[in-house]
């Protein structure tokens, strides 16, 4: 019988399950069994054409036939430009200059050096609940669970958080929750870091590992006019959100507003490593050449398979799709809220949606693994997230059909039912 802890992989890693997946097609993964399970985790939103998509695959195998790597310090390849091109379509208005690397977080490093150079001040404000990656700089600014921080203490210094408006936990209506929230980030100015020092701030438009939460309507737009008003470069994190995810391009579009700099990667190359930062180009007059770089970014294979990526997403209507499969399965989930007493919460924006589970007004991990190991045992996999690991996650690939989200619902249903 295999064991995971048995495998040589380092046990710094969690797991969500066991299984050593074998192939994977469309919204589906087989283990070496064939076994099937329904994929609601995408990898972590990374996989939003689909597993293996033919189009994507085929974009791989043929830059891989002619160039698998061109250093961009040494050269430039046309795979990197056309992206570029895919690009500039699709992001936020303004927003004209691009720099490549491989992970989200080095991505999210990438945004803060540029924020510091551009603006010459030394601070950033993150988010309460935030997740912003593991590196030493990312982990520092991550303040959804201890985990990600204890013991690597001392942390970047420079960081400062203010509350997400997270209605659901503080019991509030939107509008008072949006309130509270704008007052304590003039309270942070007035008492942690004055507005002429702070280089940033950074948001995930929906919050992500944090819990899966909907600002209120407004309030990006809100920090888009403090951010104006003192000099302030607004930094939108959409990793996890982005390419489709949330029914629009990106989630800050659903408000109509462009940050300063967008930050890019999971679901932007369908699984091969490849992440982005898009800012606009008067910020890059004191980004010296060389004062940052890396090997590795703007991969050819890498930037072949985003391209075949973002053409998919074009072609086959996926943000469409997102929007009207989301709403779906959120209607689906509002359903299951009614007839189940420990679903706290039921919220989402497209295919980002999230059940958070309470007992007795308190946040339920238990009843949230226990759900998540039941749905495994019926080939549905999901993942968990916030702070009190409490919520539940469903994020099929884009491409996931009508079927298969009302598939997924009933196993969830059941899952429930056996608990
Ligand atoms: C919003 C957000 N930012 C940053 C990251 C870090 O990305 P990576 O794990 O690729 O470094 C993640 C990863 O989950 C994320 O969801």
């Amino acid at each position: 019988m295999f064991n995971i802890q048995d495998s040589g992989l380092s046990k710094v890693l969690t797991h969500a399950t066991d299984m050593v997946a074998d192939h994977a097609k469309g919204v589906y993964i087989y283990d070496s069994k064939d076994t099937e399970y329904l994929d609601f985790t995408s990898g972590i939103g990374v996989t939003s054409t689909g597993h293996c998509h033919p189009k994507v695959v085929s974009a791989i195998k043929k830059q891989a036939e002619s160039l698998i790597f061109g250093q961009l310090n040494i050269v430039v390849h046309k795979p990197v430009l056309e992206l570029i091109d895919r690009l500039k379509n699709i992001v936020p208005s303004g927003l004209d200059r691009f720099f490549f690397s491989n992970s989200g977080a080095e991505a999210v490093e990438a945004s803060v050096k540029l924020a510091k150079r551009a603006t010459g001040r030394s601070n950033i404000i993150v988010f309460q609940g935030s997740f912003h990656g593991r590196t030493h700089l990312t982990m520092s600014m991550t303040t959804s669970k201890t985990i990600y921080r204890a013991q690597y203490q001392p942390l970047v210094p420079g960081i400062f958080v203010t509350p997400y408006p997270y209605s659901y936990y503080y019991g509030w209506n939107d509008d008072e929750t949006s309130s509270f929230a704008i007052k304590e980030l003039e309270r942070l100015f007035k008492s942690q870091t004055t507005p002429e020092e702070t280089a940033a701030i950074i948001i995930e438009p929906v919050l992500g590992e944090g819990g899966y939460v909907v600002p209120p309507r407004g309030f990006i737009k809100t920090l888009r006019e403090i951010c104006d008003k003192y000099g302030i470069l607004l930094i939108a994190d959409e990793i996890q959100s982005g390419f489709g995810r949330t029914g629009k391009y990106f989630a800050v579009d659903h408000e109509d507003v462009a940050p300063d700099i967008m930050v890019m990667a999971k679901g932007l190359a369908s699984g091969m490593p490849l992440s982005c930062i898009a800012y606009k180009h008067d910020l890059e007059k004191n980004w010296l050449p060389g004062s940052h770089g890396g090997t590795y970014g703007g991969n050819p294979v890498s930037c072949a398979a985003a391209v075949a990526t973002i053409d998919v997403i074009s072609n086959e209507n996926l943000v469409t799709n997102a929007a009207i499969r989301g709403k779906q399965l959120l209607e689906g989930l509002k359903t299951l809220k009614k007839k189940n007493k420990r679903i706290g919460d039921v919220r989402g924006l497209g295919l980002m949606a999230a059940v958070e589970f309470v007992r007795d007004n308190k946040p339920d991990p238990e009843t949230t693994k226990a759900v998540i190991a039941e749905a495994a045992d019926r080939n549905l996999l999901l993942l968990s997230c916030g702070t009190f690991g409490n919520v539940v996650r469903l994020i099929p690939p884009l491409i996931v059909n009508e079927a298969q989200i009302e598939k997924a619902l009933t196993i969830f249903e059941d899952a429930l039912d056996n608990l």
